[in-house]
């Protein structure tokens, strides 16, 4: 008969020892990166109100606040904007692989992300060291070549040449270059680095998180990075975008949009891209967002999609919003990148390019002051149970 220690009841009856399911509510660290206001619907990066980043700055202004908690001089600007058009290109191996991977039947394009920024760290004889100067340079090294890669694996699905990086845009307009094969206007460039404001950090959530555990055990940057992407990935956290586009897309039209909400909540359906687990009003991002879809659509002519949108979002507001479920960022971003012009299965991958500063940036933050994340489990299993021999099992 086992006999456990005292000190920890390893056997729970049920209301003994209380959790918290999905670790609601539970604080994991100390950050000042940046934070969620939930019931106030603010969100900040270092104290800079979301709006007022995405009204002026960039997203190399903002990673660099992230990386460095501050904003940079001018001088800092140009030479940290230097670093990453200097790291964009990523080896030809890498290429090869988003060629072999990215036009498989059935291969989600997060999977082949996943894949080839894990491939990176073979490419980079600096990837096992563990110091400060290592740390930085990666943050700028990944945070820079992500969105190469997820920009080469938009171009093979959609059957097109690799557009290689140029050195001479922003972060932003050489990502819209590398997807689109065309030079953005003033208009489309500022739009993408405004979603890649948006999109940079948002204190612990999963792929933030999950990048943190792997981070406390002292692994690498890039081993944190890939297990960012790999939570990103699933629809309830940053998957959602692709789901609300595919939403609006089996809806249709603005007429059926009553009807379809009806059954979707009788069968007791999540609606993608409302809710969420901090936020219990607006999420500002996705009033951010709201104001662009005004303008994004009209020049693609998909006023559509935002018309079903709003009415979606007035019919949930006014069923669910004493519930606390409100639209969050992936809601309009939806709309917004289809009017870009980008395939709903690259805003999860563009979700990535711009969270990847947060990443990198809480990787840093955590490592400077570190302990490992080790929770416990209530364990509800039996306390003991005899062997029985394989010949004896009935
Ligand atoms: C992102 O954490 C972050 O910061 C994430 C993010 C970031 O920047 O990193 O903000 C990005 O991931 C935004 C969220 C994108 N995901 C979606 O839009 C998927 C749809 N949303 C839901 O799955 C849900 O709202 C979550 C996952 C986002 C949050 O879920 P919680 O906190 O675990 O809440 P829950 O599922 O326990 O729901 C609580 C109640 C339930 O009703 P009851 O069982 O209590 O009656 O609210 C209901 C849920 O059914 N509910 C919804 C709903 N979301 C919650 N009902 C209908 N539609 C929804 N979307």
């Amino acid at each position: 008969m086992t006999t456990y220690s005292e000190e920890f009841k390893l056997v729970a009856r049920p209301g003994e020892i209380s959790f918290s399911k999905g670790l609601d509510g539970v604080v994991a660290a100390e950050s000042t990166k940046s934070y969620v206001d939930g019931l106030g619907g603010r969100l900040v990066y270092h104290g800079h109100p979301i709006e007022e980043l995405a009204e002026e700055s960039t997203f190399e202004e903002v990673f660099f606040l992230l990386l460095y908690d501050r904003l940079p001089t001018a001088a800092e600007l140009a030479r940290f904007t230097g670093q990453l058009q200097q790291h964009r290109e990523i080896p030809e191996e890498i290429y090869a692989i988003v060629r072999d991977h990215a036009a498989r039947r059935g291969v989600h394009p997060m999977t082949v992300l996943r894949t080839a920024i894990s491939a990176l760290a073979v490419f980079d004889e600096h990837a096992e060291e563990d110091t400060p100067e290592t740390h930085q340079a990666q943050a700028v090294q990944i945070t820079s070549k992500m969105a190469t890669v997820a920009a080469a694996i938009g171009r093979v699905r959609s059957g097109q040449a690799i557009v290689h990086p140029r050195s001479d845009l922003s972060h932003a307009a050489n990502y819209f270059y590398m997807m689109m094969g065309r030079v953005p206007d003033a208009f489309e460039a500022r739009l993408t680095d405004v979603l890649l404001i948006l999109h940079a950090d948002h204190e612990s959530n999963a792929s933030t998180f999950a990048a943190l555990v792997v981070k406390s055990t002292l692994a690498d940057t890039y081993s944190a990075v890939v297990a960012g992407i790999a939570a990103l990935k699933g629809p309830l956290h940053g998957g959602a975008n692709e789901q609300v586009m595919k939403m609006l897309e089996s809806i249709g039209s603005p007429e059926r949009v009553a009807a379809w909400l009806d059954e979707a909540m009788a069968q007791k359906k999540k609606i993608m891209g409302f809710g969420h687990r901090v936020y219990k009003t607006m999420d500002p991002r996705a009033t951010i967002l709201r104001g662009y879809a005004r303008e994004v659509t009209r020049r693609a002519g998909t006023e559509r999609w935002l018309v079903m949108a709003e009415q979606i979002e007035k019919t949930m507001v006014e069923k669910f919003a004493q519930k606390g479920i409100w639209p969050n960022v992936d809601f309009f971003s939806g709309v917004v990148m289809a009017s870009l012009g980008i395939d709903p299965s690259m805003f999860t991958p563009l979700f990535a390019v711009g969270r990847s500063a947060g990443w990198v940036a809480h990787a840093w933050e955590q490592r400077q002051d570190n302990r490992l994340f080790r929770p416990r489990f209530v364990y509800v299993g039996p306390e003991s149970e005899p062997y029985i021999p394989l010949a004896e099992r009935k």
